[in-house]
């Protein structure tokens, strides 16, 4: 698929019907945040919250992740975007099957193409699985920078898993200011 713009892209999102989350979902969770930013999240689905308000990371994992950010000056309302691997909430939410994010795949490849990112960080195992490679392991191989074709990749924990296991919070800031750093060398703008 190829698409010009944002608008149409996120036309064709929004009517998705291309496996079985959609008959679940209360919306599509299309992506939120500045669609020029050098720097794009990518998370593992939408949650309870995010599928009632139709925006990625709005829940408790999500203020997380905003307290992150801010620490390094990023903001999902300026100066980064945030999507998911998948669009549509997986129910109960239970991680989304294989064949579910090669379905929904596609349209993160295309927000992609259009952001033209030059830093992806992967929040989670499914999401650095998905991105990274296949065997990621977010407790070894958080932090580090790898690149693939223009685009640095970071894999960090994912904000809810750091609800669960507070312990992992000074290696995920860590990561943060790795990032920071990052963006520094590559003469980023924010
Ligand atoms: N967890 C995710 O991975 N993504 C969201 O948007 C919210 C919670």
């Amino acid at each position: 698929m190829k698409y010009e713009s944002f608008t149409e892209l996120k036309e064709d999102c929004l009517k998705c019907e291309k496996c079985p989350l959609a008959t679940t979902r209360t919306q599509v969770v299309f992506g939120v945040g500045n669609e020029n930013a050098d720097i794009l999240f990518v998370g593992e689905g939408p949650g309870e919250n995010e599928d009632l308000q139709g925006e990625p990371f709005v829940g408790k994992a999500g203020q997380l992740l905003d307290k992150y950010l801010q620490v390094i000056d990023l903001d999902r309302k300026k100066n980064i975007y945030i999507a998911n691997i998948v669009k549509c909430r997986p129910p109960k939410n239970r991680d989304p099957e294989a064949t579910e994010q090669d379905s929904c795949i596609e349209w993160l490849r295309c927000q992609t193409r259009l952001i033209k990112p030059k830093i992806i960080v992967c929040l989670g195992r499914i999401s650095a699985q998905k991105l990274i490679s296949e065997d990621f392991k977010v407790t070894r191989q958080h932090g580090e920078f790898i690149k693939k074709g223009n685009i640095y990749f970071m894999g960090t924990f994912h904000p809810a898993a750091l609800l669960r296991n507070p312990g992992n919070k000074p290696d995920a800031l860590s990561d943060f200011q790795a990032l920071r750093e990052k963006i520094k060398e590559l003469n980023i703008e924010i």
